[in-house]
């Protein structure tokens, strides 16, 4: 098992950090922080909970010491401001574009093998600004959104219902924003198709619900979510640590699928050892497509922010 780096010990990285280790997928996990002695004391308090919890991954926090994340199989970058009531994720280009390409370049330098897991907002950009930091192919470079917005639509689904979780099979695609879309004809009960199930309503409602879930949490906390951020993101460590070859959705870079060329965006692939092994085109319906294209061009205008900014 080799070593895994989670970069920012905010709330999210944290919780990154406190799942791998539950799940106790590496002996060696490096939570790293600028702000001195945070990713230390918070390393420090999960790793308290080992003899409690039963995993035996050995946690070390430490400030801004990137040879200590020398050699990682994998790395983690969830660093960056979070929202705040009012912001889009499309608003904190500016200030986490220059975070995401710092410590992506840093992290490399010392793991250049490393597949690479962005979790940073805007989300589609950030995975898209560490692919151009890293100089490394797409298939090692990826984002987390799809796993969190479908966490959110079954546990929506789940309520309504009142089925467990684990039974609804959802599929969402496009970019992590309102524009995300939720493809009810893809979602089933155990198979079940959704639309057997509930009213074009109550369905509705949930996709919408689903779209603007991460700003609901926004409008309740103050800030933005990361229990669900943090476990999504642990699972597809797990995936690839353990070469499952789950089929998940994932900000992947298309290049001619879904007739998209260059731009990173939610879509279902298979995660192994190697990281991305497969994208997997799914059938759409006119409506469908018209949606994620909508989505891509949502991507691609703050991708043009980005550009404009000149960083690379
Ligand atoms: C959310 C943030 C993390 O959706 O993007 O909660």
């Amino acid at each position: 098992m080799e070593k895994i780096t989670v970069i920012g010990a905010g709330n999210v990285g944290a919780t990154v950090t406190n799942v791998i280790a539950h799940k106790d997928l590496t002996k060696d996990l490096i939570l790293l922080d600028i702000k001195e002695g945070v990713a230390e004391g918070k390393a420090l308090d999960i790793w308290q909970t080992s003899s409690i919890h039963h995993f035996n991954t050995r946690i070390k926090g430490v400030t801004n010491d990137y040879l200590a994340t020398k050699g990682s199989g994998i790395i983690v970058i969830t660093s960056g401001i979070p929202r705040k009531p009012g912001m889009s994720r499309d608003d904190l280009i500016k200030t986490n574009a220059s975070i995401v390409k710092d410590v992506t370049e840093k992290a490399i330098k010392y793991s250049p093998d490393a597949i690479i897991i962005v979790v940073s907002n805007p989300l589609d950009v950030m995975t898209y600004a560490a692919y151009k930091a890293s100089n490394k192919p797409s298939r090692k470079v990826f984002g987390m959104a799809g796993i969190l917005d479908t966490g959110r639509y079954r546990a929506f689904l789940a309520n309504a219902l009142d089925v467990s979780p684990t039974d609804i099979h959802a599929w969402l695609l496009g970019g992590h924003g309102n524009t995300m879309v939720p493809l009810p004809r893809y979602t089933s009960v155990n198979g079940i198709p959704v639309t057997q199930l509930l009213g074009k309503d109550e369905l509705d409602k949930i996709v919408e619900r689903t779209k603007m879930g991460g700003g609901e949490l926004v409008d309740l906390m103050g800030t933005s979510a990361w229990y669900a951020p943090g476990a999504a993101a642990a699972q597809m460590v797990e995936a690839i640590v353990d070469d499952q070859k789950r089929i998940f959705p994932v900000c992947a870079c298309l290049n001619g699928e879904y007739d998209e060329k260059g731009v990173y965006l939610g879509v279902p692939v298979k995660l192994g050892r190697h990281g991305i092994e497969e994208i997997i085109e799914i059938e759409l319906d006119k409506n469908e497509k018209k949606l994620l294209q909508t989505s891509a061009n949502a991507v691609r205008d703050v991708m043009k922010v980005l550009d404009d900014m000149k960083i690379f």
